[in-house]
């Protein structure tokens, strides 16, 4: 438990300058999980610190690509389901499909009908927030299955796009943070 409190994530973190285009820093977390304390620190944490916030999720959902590195991993330790939300073209089966905002123009993503029994929390995980774009997008997937969003999970928050903002009034879990 000492162990996992004084690990440095951040430091395991990779900061790419000018990825994918000029002027963004691009927070990589491969160097991340390539890590075997660092990838057990952060699955281990984030399981903690959902349990601490007293979140209890019948379904993890997470969001092509990077949610579906760090959402498999919490579901199993939380004892819940996974569901994965893609990008479009991709769930073979029927599917509801939310358009989001992006910088330039619009994108969806799809979530399978049948995936949320009707009534089921829902916790939403994904690597990363910005602007929170993906993660509004995915919790009205989730309402339109007729289930409830009980709180969201992210292990890197960058704070200066005010993502937090764009979000239902749930507990949000991060483990790293940057301004
Ligand atoms: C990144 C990240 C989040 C999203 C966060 O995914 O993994 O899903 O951006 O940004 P937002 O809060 O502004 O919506 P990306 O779109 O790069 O897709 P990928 O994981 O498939 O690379
Ligand atoms: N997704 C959106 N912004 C990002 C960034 N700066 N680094 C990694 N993933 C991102």
């Amino acid at each position: 438990r000492i162990h996992l409190l004084l690990m440095d994530l951040k430091s395991l973190i990779r900061d790419v300058p000018d990825f994918p285009k000029p002027g963004i820093v691009f927070r990589d977390i491969t160097t991340l999980l390539r890590d075997p304390d660092g990838l057990k620190h952060a699955i281990d944490s984030f399981t903690q610190k959902f349990f601490h916030a007293g979140i209890n999720a019948d379904y993890i959902v997470g969001m092509e690509s990077r949610g579906f590195i760090f959402g498999p991993p919490l579901a199993y330790q939380m004892g819940a389901g996974f569901i994965p939300v893609r990008k479009p073209g991709k769930l073979p089966s029927a599917v509801y499909c939310i358009e989001y905002e992006l910088e330039y123009g619009t994108d969806c993503l799809e979530i399978h009908q049948d995936a949320l029994h009707p009534g089921s929390k829902v916790l939403i995980v994904d690597d990363l927030i910005a602007t929170g774009g993906t993660a509004n997008a995915t919790a009205r997937l989730v309402k339109k299955s007729g289930c409830d969003v009980v709180g969201f999970g992210f292990i890197i928050e960058l704070q200066n796009f005010q993502g937090r903002k764009n979000l239902p009034n749930v507990p949000i879990i991060t483990l790293v943070e940057y301004l």
